[in-house]
């Protein structure tokens, strides 16, 4: 579904990734390592379509995504729809004055009816178990508070990939447990999921495959989660990165 050939994407003269190699297919579970500065954030921007690739190219689905597709707005539409995007910090995604109409923003712009918007604030909610926060304002709550709202107004748009950039940096273990358990949830419904992390140990139970940049901006290592298993010293350094 997802392919990358020989991608790179470049920030003016700073080298954000070259030649990486990607393959993701519909249901699976990745994870995207690598130590701070290595390229994960700028892969999975491009991925969804913020950024356009310099060399190489991208398929989603066999449709060549590049400059001239991302100007087209009446492609970009239904490709974007397919993407959940939780970014790092949670608080640039979130801007609304209350969690409900967070929640809602989106399936507002998708011109949902309203008993169906209502469904779907009311589904995530019970979903990230935040019913308790429905009426507060999403920029004083906490950290692991603020990720789940995030979580939530991105699965209120029912996007079929869920993209998360390091989800549990700065969090409480029980933040991290919550994700965790929802992040399978979302996996085991079907979808596909796509994460970044520079700790093996918190996104082992969670994906089939990762994929490992090095300090050189580019993926030297694709590894199943099995495979792994069987590499005590691997496993260590992904933990340490
Ligand atoms: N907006 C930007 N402008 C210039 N360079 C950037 C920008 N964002 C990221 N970079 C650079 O691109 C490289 C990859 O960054 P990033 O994808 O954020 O890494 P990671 O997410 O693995 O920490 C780094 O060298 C970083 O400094
Ligand atoms: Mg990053």
């Amino acid at each position: 579904m997802i392919k990358i050939a020989n991608g790179a994407y470049t920030y003016g003269t700073q080298t954000g990734f070259h030649d990486v190699n990607i393959n993701v297919n519909r249901g699976d579970a990745v994870c995207i390592m690598g130590p701070n500065g290595s390229g994960k954030s700028t892969l999975l921007k491009t991925i969804v379509g913020l950024f356009s690739l310099e060399n190489g190219k991208y398929t989603f689905n066999d449709q060549t995504i590049d400059k001239k597709f991302l100007k087209d707005s009446t492609k970009t539409g239904p490709f974007y729809q397919k993407f959940g995007f939780v970014f790092q910090n949670s608080d640039i995604q979130l801007f609304n004055t209350s969690v409900t109409d967070e929640i809602a923003f989106g399936p507002q712009h998708l011109g949902l009816p309203q008993h169906e918007i209502d469904q779907r604030v009311n589904d995530c909610l019970k979903l990230l178990k935040i019913e308790r926060l429905r009426d507060r304002v999403p920029y004083h709550l906490s950290g692991g508070e603020q990720k789940l709202v995030a979580i939530a107004s991105v699965l209120a748009m029912n996007p079929d990939i869920v993209i998360l950039d390091e989800p549990f940096n700065g969090l409480s273990p029980k933040y991290r447990a919550l994700i965790t358990q929802i992040v399978n949830q979302l996996h085991h419904a079907g979808k596909t999921i796509i994460i970044s992390s520079h700790h093996f140990n918190q996104i082992r139970s969670l994906v089939d495959r990762v994929y490992v940049f090095s300090e050189d901006h580019t993926i030297t290592r694709e590894i199943t989660a099995d495979q792994l298993e069987e590499m005590p010293r691997f496993i260590d350094y992904l933990d340490n990165l």
